[in-house]
């Protein structure tokens, strides 16, 4: 079998532009541009291109897009402050702290600062505790990109054994309560699952979120499965070239899966999408 392709660039060009006409009724009835605030501390080559397209999106999405970088050494007590001046504007109904942060500041108390209404990455507790009781949450962007392909490529997951490699709150976790939530047998599998190519050949759905080059391989696939692929690695291409790979070997896993992500074009620009999505869902909702 040779996996059908699932084209994550093309859905997230098209839930860009439902966002787009959700902004466009926003400003016109209700006379709200919907928001965003990316928060940057240091200068991460990664991070740095992340924020960049995250601001470059919003603004073609036709919301206000309000950019902080802050240097490599900001105290977290600066940081803080800011997010208070962030939850009390009232033109900003999204804030997103690109992670990871330098190592002076705590994450976790950042990300606790977050009015859970602004929080558009669904990092808060409270987003996790709503998402994880079945509760209205913003949902992180990356898992919700996830599942929106799944669904797209096989449409009801009901009943469909999903296994998750990586237990991340950014990912793992969760992608996992979402699938939970679409009805299917959901396993979280990590670096100490005891036989881990035994547990992914299980999947109707595998998602790769292990940060890990090329790890799954081929024969770790069931034939006919969906293969979701989040991992973004940089390795050494050929001729010194940099690379970026997934978290599965693809050609070989392409071989044997019935759908699968490729990277880059899978689930990466599914992120940011989903990102803006969550913009407007929390404006709306921060003024009905
Ligand atoms: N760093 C890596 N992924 C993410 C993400 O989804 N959101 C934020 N804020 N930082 C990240």
């Amino acid at each position: 079998m040779t996996a059908s392709v699932i084209d994550g660039k093309a859905t997230a060009a098209t839930i860009r532009q439902e966002v787009a006409r959700a902004v466009e009724r926003l400003k016109a009835e209700a006379g709200l541009t919907p928001g965003l605030a990316v928060v940057l501390v240091g200068e991460d080559p990664a991070s740095s291109i992340y924020v960049r397209n995250k601001n470059k999106q919003t603004v073609e999405a036709g919301m206000a897009s309000f950019e902080h970088k802050l240097d490599e050494g900001t105290s977290e007590a600066d940081l803080l402050a800011l997010i208070d001046r962030l939850n009390a504007d009232p033109a900003v109904n999204g804030i997103l702290v690109q992670l990871p942060l330098p190592k002076q500041i705590d994450s976790a108390k950042v990300l606790a600062a977050i009015d859970p209404a602004k929080d558009v990455d669904g990092f808060h507790v409270v987003n996790a505790g709503r998402l994880a009781t079945g509760q209205d949450a913003l949902v992180p962007c990356t898992p919700l990109g996830c599942v929106i392909l799944a669904k797209q490529t096989l449409g009801d997951l009901s009943g469909l054994e999903a296994v998750v490699v990586g237990r991340s709150n950014i990912v793992g976790k969760p992608v996992a309560q979402l699938l939970l939530q679409e009805n299917c047998t959901v396993t979280i599998a990590h670096s100490r699952t005891k036989d881990l190519a035994a547990t992914c050949r299980r999947a109707d759905i595998l998602i790769a979120a292990v940060g890990r080059p090329e790890m799954i391989k081929g024969d770790w696939v069931k034939p006919g499965a969906t293969v979701i692929d989040v991992g973004i690695n940089r390795i050494e291409g050929e001729g010194g070239k940099g690379k970026i790979v997934g978290d599965v070997a693809y050609d070989e896993a392409a071989a044997v899966a019935g759908h699968i992500t490729p990277v880059p074009g899978g689930v990466g620009p599914m992120t940011i999408a989903c990102l803006l999505r969550n913009t407007v869902t929390a404006a709306a909702r921060q003024n009905g």
